[in-house]
């Protein structure tokens, strides 16, 4: 199949994206001019930096780079409610679809509510309202929906408590839909040669983002989507084609990206497409919504087993000696210039199958 014939769109919130890819909160999207920026890339969706009652100042440093495609941030810059109520009166005239962003952790409920309601007049496509306390994100849901005629999303810290109850009770009280997740923290990380923490904040410490929590963010969209039926937005890790597949296949409708265009330019959002395109040409999926939910029925039809053991292909192995580096039970053994399996010793815990550089083994 063609990569230009595949169907990239995605229905979100009444809108049709042109892809399931979204910019969130966070220094990109800081103001009008940074928006308008970003929304000269493939980017389906962007929401605004936290907006919140009083324009805020950031401890230096505040970003760095934490192992390869990660990012700490302890970020409060922010640009004050005033200053946003005129950047969304600019950004009224516009070809893309803005989400306005509210920091709820900063305000009360009462607060959020109000907020919102002046928001709103200046007709973002949807509101989300962002917090770490799930009563009170409930509460200020509650106390907004009947103010705001816009679509209303929240946004979930990682590791909601309650989640399936707090959800349920969200969806009852008119959210549209979800987005997960926030970075994840507080986390810690130290100069070696000084002692001193690499961010600037009081007690040095900041939020971890990037590829490290992918793996969190994919089990909460999981679970979101299991226990809810609303269009959801995944992000945390989100770096290459492969990923937004995955967010996907666990039942996200978008998947969002923060630290990725940081460490990388916005064009990430560009080249993640074509990718995009292309991963799903060479596997003849013609829609990136046949993808959606894939791994709720997968993980339905699977068979517990405790049988399965490794087996290599002796036509793909090299013999590189990798799997027998790795293998705590010492099941694989070199004979001959070949590996083989001892399939007596093998548990079959399946380590020496992902890490095979040939794909040569499998477990049997
Ligand atoms: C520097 C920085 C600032 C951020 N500011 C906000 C914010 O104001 N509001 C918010 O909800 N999330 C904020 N985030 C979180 C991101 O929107 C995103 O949820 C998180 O970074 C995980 O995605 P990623 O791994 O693609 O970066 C910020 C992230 C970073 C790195
Ligand atoms: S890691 Fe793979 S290629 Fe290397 S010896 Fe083992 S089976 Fe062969
Ligand atoms: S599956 Fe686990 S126990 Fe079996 S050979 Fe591979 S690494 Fe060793």
């Amino acid at each position: 199949m063609r990569s230009s014939k595949v169907n990239l769109t995605v229905d979100f919130l009444g809108h049709t994206l042109r892809n399931p890819l979204a910019l969130t909160e966070g220094p990109l999207t800081g103001s009008v001019a940074r928006i308008r920026r970003a929304a000269e890339h493939s980017i389906g969706l962007i929401f605004t930096k936290g907006i919140r009652p009083q324009p805020a100042v950031s401890p230096n440093p505040f970003i760095a780079k934490s192992g390869r495609n990660n990012l700490m941030n302890a970020d409060w810059s922010d640009i004050g409610f005033e200053q946003w109520l005129e950047d969304l009166d600019a950004l009224r005239e516009r070809d893309f679809v803005l989400v306005a962003s509210i920091a709820k952790n900063y305000v009360t409920p009462e607060v959020a509510a109000d907020m919102a309601e002046e928001i709103a007049k200046r007709q973002p496509d949807a509101i989300s309202l962002v917090d770490y306390d799930p009563d009170d994100l409930l509460r200020a849901v509650k106390l907004t929906r009947p103010r705001v005629k816009v679509p209303l999303m929240v946004k979930l810290c990682p590791f909601m408590p309650r989640l399936e109850e707090v959800l349920k009770a969200l969806v009852a009280a008119g959210i549209d839909g979800v987005a997960a997740m926030d970075s994840i923290g507080p986390v810690l990380a130290v100069d070696t040669q000084t002692g001193i923490p690499i961010m600037g904040s009081a007690d040095g410490s900041g939020y971890l983002s990037g590829n490290a929590i992918k793996p969190v963010m994919i089990k909460y969209v999981y679970d979101i989507t299991r226990f809810v039926d609303l269009p959801v937005v995944g992000v945390g890790g989100v770096n290459r084609a492969e990923d937004v597949v995955e967010v996907m296949m666990v039942g996200g409708t978008v998947a969002g990206m923060v630290a990725a265009p940081l460490l990388r330019g916005l064009q990430v959002f560009d080249r993640v497409e074509g990718q995009l395109r292309k991963h799903l040409a060479g596997r003849d999926v013609a829609d990136i919504n046949e993808l959606r939910g894939l791994t709720h029925c997968r993980v339905a039809e699977a068979q517990l087993t405790h049988e399965a053991r490794a087996v290599i292909d002796p036509q793909k192995c090299t013999n590189c000696g990798l799997c027998r580096r790795v293998c705590f039970q010492q099941a694989p053994i070199e004979e001959n210039d070949t590996t083989r399996i001892r399939v007596e010793l093998c548990v079959g815990c399946g380590l020496c199958v992902s890490v095979c550089p040939q794909k040569a083994i499998a477990l049997g």
